[in-house]
């Protein structure tokens, strides 16, 4: 039974490197990994928080050097999504990780935007690119980020905000974002998965988001949750990704059935895929088998995902048919489920 139709709207492409085109891009670029093997950096893979993923994270990139490792890269991964039901993905990138170690922020967008476009023509799966800024790096270098990115806007739908959370709250990014915005560019920001509710509340409110990535801590607030559910405000939920860096202890616990229940506007994504053990479909797959959930409610998932995405009303009308598709053929669940 083919997979269930959806949108992947929370997904890092350095977070889709998997150990063997790491290796392969390593030995391209003369590039010298500290480990000897891939089963050796797959031991690595067993994180104690977001901070000790973001360091491995990091580390790995330094195998992306020119505009064929982020063809190769994108072309990885929309391959593993198109398997897994994906017909529409609007993917981050992180440029001042690459930026800061030489690598040109038109090299890495030229690179990603031709593999987005080889697939849109030989697979029909639209994408977007979402620029996102380093949290823990200063305002100043986000500004410049942004400037630097200017003659590539056409092809930049949205920015974010990632990487280390605590201690870096959105409004250190007010300006860039009131930048971003003026340039016609939508706004997402990383929030509430370490960080407290009152992280969330200012994505919204200084930042003026559109979606906010992870929040799943915003069920400590019932003012937010109201808030959230009033505005119908997106969340891309990952559950592997929490669980892999201890947002919840183990998937029987994840709060997505709750944040449903609530009324919240959730959607499932991989986040770091090669990190975090699975790609949307076994996101879908894990929180079916661990959470219980019906075939009815994986379908409102896989519809979510669609009014959420940044997408012109036909396109989203169009996709919203195909998962109701999937309903009158009695078709639901992943991976023959
Ligand atoms: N960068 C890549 N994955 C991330 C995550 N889960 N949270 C914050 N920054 C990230
Ligand atoms: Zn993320």
């Amino acid at each position: 039974m083919p997979p269930i139709p959806t949108a992947e709207l929370h997904l890092h492409i350095e977070g889709t490197l998997e150990p063997e085109l790491a290796f392969a891009l390593a030995e391209r670029n003369g590039v010298v990994l500290p480990y000897d093997t891939q089963d050796e950096l797959r031991v690595a893979y067993s994180f104690t928080d977001l901070q000790d993923f973001l360091d491995l994270y990091y580390a790995l990139m330094a195998v992306l050097r020119t505009e064929d490792d982020f063809a190769d890269l994108a072309n990885a991964y929309l391959a593993r999504a198109r398997e897994q039901g994906v017909r529409h993905a609007e993917i981050f990138f992180d440029p001042q990780a690459h930026t800061e170690r030489g690598v040109p922020i038109g090299t890495v967008i030229e690179g990603l935007s031709r593999a987005l476009d080889a697939v849109q023509e030989t697979h029909g799966i639209t994408t977007r690119l979402i620029m996102c800024f380093l949290r823990d790096k200063s305002a100043e270098s986000a500004l410049e980020t942004f400037e630097s990115a200017r003659p590539h806007l056409d092809r930049i739908a949205a920015v974010g905000l990632d990487s280390a959370e605590v201690g870096n709250p959105p409004s250190k990014f007010r300006e860039v974002y009131a930048r971003a915005r003026a340039a016609g560019l939508k706004c997402v920001a990383h929030a509430g998965e370490e960080g407290p509710p009152a992280y969330v509340w200012e994505a919204l409110d200084v930042l003026g988001v559109d979606r906010v990535d992870h929040g799943v801590r915003c069920l400590e607030d019932e003012a937010l949750v109201a808030r959230l559910v009033a505005d119908q405000v997106p969340l891309t939920v990952c559950p592997l990704s929490n669980v892999r860096l201890r947002v919840v202890d183990r998937l029987e616990d994840h709060p997505l059935p709750a944040m449903l229940d609530a009324g919240l506007l959730v959607t499932v994504n991989s986040d770091d895929p090669a990190y975090f053990g699975g790609y949307v479909g076994d996101n879908y797959t894990a929180v079916r088998n661990a959470l219980g959930l019906d075939d009815a409610t994986l379908r409102t998932l896989a519809r979510n995902s669609f009014r959420a995405a940044f997408l012109d009303e036909e396109t989203r009308a169009a996709y919203l048919k195909e998962v109701e598709g999937v309903q009158e053929s009695g078709q639901a669940g992943q991976n023959g489920g």
